[in-house]
């Protein structure tokens, strides 16, 4: 093992600053830092477990757009798109460049950037499933998952997943739409009218008292040994961070479109909100892989839950809680309010992350009303992440002559109610 390796094992809870234990907003320069050129080889990943990934989405193309109205093309993908200059201004400051939304809050099918990997995961378990039991041909088109003798057979088996909400969600349209069983566990505090929705489309919502975590931990357990069953773990499914590593296709295409280039010198500053980590590592994996150092994923958390942070800054050697340092993990950012994070993800993507942002709920709450107003984005508090980190991304670090892309992961499907109720407290 390298010498920064075992530091890095062997460091402890001492090694979080105590603005981050005193829930003060702040940015984490990550010190262990590694050159992509350097650490991305030594992965378990690849480019080539990335383009798969995004092969077989493609290979899907002709489902989805036949179950979903909203999917032309089959493809489900967000817009990326500019800001006008005193909007860009008023994120990034009078020097800060250009600032642009990928806008996964609107994202077709399920309004969140967690369909990424969670309608990925179950497109994989379905093309399994279809293969093993004869019911498709690798020459078909997959389209031929949609016929009743498929649904049928899928009819007995269940997908499962334990979620704050938008996973759950994701994983229940995709499988429902399948014809799955579908089963989520939720904490008990998790947004009630998530619960609905998923209700609404015909899944079975397991509530538990504790919080998201034990939520993921009962569902995991519950779903071990049960052949007839697919458990999405959102701690640790591979599949899950594989498909929203394929987001870097859709980027990196959006980005020649718009003639934005980037390097060393023009970096590309992509802002992502963090819950357990799957979204944004998986989303890191691959931008690293096909931008290198050229693009610098800045992760945000609520001040209450920076799970990633914490572990981070503490290590590796064992899993670390917000808890443990005395934060309660209670935000108004349902889909962040994560109390640990993956340790896949930190493992995986934790020395390619440059920098962690805590931002607190007044501000996440300021940047959803103001974003409405103009240019009239509609998120929800989660999503509004990444614009509060920009600028003091910038302050900490000076940087200049960057792109900015602030990834929104959600919001578009909000009921009225709860964005109403939202935009008054901001
Ligand atoms: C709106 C929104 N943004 C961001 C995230 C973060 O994703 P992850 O938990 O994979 O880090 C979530 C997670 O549910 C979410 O719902």
């Amino acid at each position: 093992m390298s010498m920064a390796a075992e530091t890095s094992l062997a460091r402890s809870l001492d090694a979080i600053p105590a603005s981050v234990r005193e829930g003060r907003p702040g940015v984490w320069l990550n010190p262990d830092l590694r050159p992509a050129a350097e650490f991305v080889p030594t992965l378990a990943f690849s480019l080539a477990d990335v383009e798969a990934a995004e092969a077989r989405w493609r290979r899907f193309d002709p489902l989805l757009r036949y179950l979903f109205d909203d999917l032309e093309t089959g493809r489900i993908d967000s817009v990326l798109m500019p800001l006008a200059d005193h909007v860009t201004r008023s994120i990034a400051g009078p020097k800060g460049g250009a600032v642009w939304v990928k806008a996964d809050h609107d994202l077709p099918v399920t309004g969140c950037i967690k369909a990424r990997g969670g309608v990925y995961e179950v497109l994989v378990h379905a093309e399994r499933l279809g293969l093993e039991k004869g019911l498709l041909r690798p020459e078909d088109s997959y389209a031929r998952l949609a016929e009743a003798e498929v649904r049928d057979a899928f009819a007995a088996h269940t997908v499962a997943v334990g979620s704050t909400g938008n996973l759950g969600f994701s994983v229940g349209v995709m499988a429902r739409a399948l014809g799955f069983s579908v089963e989520v566990h939720m904490s008990h505090d998790a947004k009630a009218w998530k619960k609905q929705r998923l209700r609404d489309i015909g899944a079975r919502v397991v509530e538990h008292q504790g919080d998201y975590g034990s939520a993921v931990a009962a569902a995991r357990s519950a779903f071990e040994d049960r052949a007839d069953a697919h458990f999405v773990d959102d701690e640790s499914s591979v599949d899950l961070f594989l498909g929203y590593a394929a987001a870097a296709f859709d980027l990196r295409r959006q980005l020649d479109e718009a003639g934005i280039k980037a390097d060393a010198a023009h970096p590309l500053c992509v802002y992502l909100p963090c819950g357990v980590g799957g979204a944004p590592g998986g989303v890191t994996l691959g931008l690293k892989l096909l931008f290198g150092d050229a693009v610098r994923c800045i992760f945000v958390e609520p001040v209450a839950s920076p799970c990633m942070l914490v572990q981070l800054a503490a290590g590796l050697s064992r899993q670390v809680d917000v808890y443990e340092i005395g934060l309660d993990n209670r935000t108004a950012a349902d889909g962040l309010a994560v109390a640990g994070a993956s340790m896949l993800v930190a493992a995986t993507v934790g020395p390619l992350i440059e920098a962690v942002v805590t931002v607190t709920d007044a501000d996440l709450f300021a940047w959803v009303k103001r974003l409405w107003s103009d240019p009239g984005l509609r998120l929800e508090p989660s999503a509004a992440a990444g614009f509060a980190a920009v600028r003091p991304y910038l302050d900490a670090t000076g940087t200049d002559q960057a792109t900015h892309v602030v990834w929104t992961t959600g919001g578009a499907l909000l009921p009225e109610a709860e964005f109403q109720a939202a935009l008054a407290r901001g």
